[in-house]
């Protein structure tokens, strides 16, 4: 029995170090481990061992049993690394491998600009005020020294929606939302949309102004000049330069129109600047006393600038856009020239 089982043990290792996949080495484990294996079939021989000599023999089959076992899985474990290897090998990629590039979308040139704004202006202590697209006549007009029969209700071309209520010509209609809470001092600037009965190749129906009002203890057209002067270098470039010019508008006294130095001749002269060295961005000025006076604000204490800036002038002006309609129609061809990064 002794010698049989030395037998089957060496020919089970044999076999199973000879083997050269998994399959097979489960052929092997039933051949002899299995229910009619040989190894099963040498323990039926047990009955015929003399009882004194059982438990020697036991011990036998047990060690037998245990190194086939033991070499099986060893080999199992063998193969399978192998083959998670092999897999490993053929799953490879490269990551270093230049990817396809997905298409990716801008923001439009008018939020980038606007965005651009609200950061600048952010910088410098800026507050965001969101006033409404529709307004009252009292807003819009009136309460910014323009009465009913002011001529400078001609400047603008109102969409009235009743004698009341009309689509905010000016983000100015929000000076007045600001300056009657009665907080002080302010600093705030208004993006939004405003619309005028106006269509030409520079102006459309819809537009985007930016509005920026301050209200402060001994704040002078100077403090305006300084702000704007950061403001245009940081939006064209470090060399651009402001020019005030005397203009009109009810609410501010006195009333500028801002030109900056021609960011594309530095002064010199060109198309873009008409030959004159200077191209006109916004209109600003110190906020009229009867404004002020109008919210309850204490014109001996306090006073204030304000300036109004055209969202998609500075856009056409920037990115040498001459028809404002492409910025509405939502051409991907011109859209996607104007990169937001
Ligand atoms: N609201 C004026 C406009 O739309 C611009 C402006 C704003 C002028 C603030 C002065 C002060 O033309």
């Amino acid at each position: 029995m002794k010698e049989k089982l030395e037998a089957i043990k060496n020919s089970a290792l044999s076999q199973i170090k000879e083997t050269d996949s998994l399959e097979k080495l489960n052929d092997i484990r039933v051949a002899f481990l299995g229910k009619k294996g040989e190894l099963t079939e040498v323990l039926k021989g047990m009955k015929d061992v003399a009882p004194e000599d059982r438990p020697k023999v036991g011990q036998i089959v047990n060690e037998t049993r245990e190194a086939i076992e033991s070499l099986l899985a060893e080999r199992i474990a063998m193969f399978e690394a192998e083959k998670l290897r092999r897999r490993y090998k053929a799953e490879k990629i490269d990551v270093t491998m230049p990817a396809k590039k997905a298409a990716r979308g801008n923001l439009h040139p008018i939020t980038q600009i606007k965005n651009e704004l609200i950061d600048i202006f952010g910088s410098m202590g800026f507050e965001i005020y969101e006033g409404t697209e529709i307004e009252t006549d009292h807003y819009n007009f009136t309460a910014l020294n323009t009465p009913q029969d002011h001529p400078a209700r001609d400047m603008q071309d109102t969409f009235y929606l009743s004698p009341e209520f009309l689509l905010r010509t000016q983000t100015s209609a929000g000076q007045i939302h600001v300056m009657e809470t009665g907080k002080l001092p302010i600093k705030v600037i208004s993006p939004g949309k405003v619309f005028r009965s106006d269509d030409d190749a520079t102006h459309s129906p819809m537009f985007s102004q930016m509005e920026g009002l301050v209200v402060d203890k001994g704040i002078t057209l100077c403090d305006l000049k300084g702000m704007l002067d950061v403001f245009v270098k940081k939006i064209f470039s470090e060399e651009v330069t402001t020019r005030l010019r005397p203009s009109y508008f009810p609410f501010t006294e006195p009333s500028v129109e801002v030109d900056v130095s021609c960011f594309q001749c530095g002064g010199k002269g060109c198309k873009l600047c008409k030959g004159t060295g200077w191209i006109e961005v916004l209109g600003a000025g110190v906020v009229n006393k009867k404004v002020l006076e109008g919210c309850n604000i204490d014109t001996e204490v306090y006073s204030g600038f304000a300036f109004g800036i055209g969202i998609e002038r500075i856009a056409m002006l920037k990115y040498g856009i001459n028809n404002i309609k492409l910025l509405f129609e939502s051409d991907l061809r011109v859209l996607d020239q104007i990169d937001d990064n």
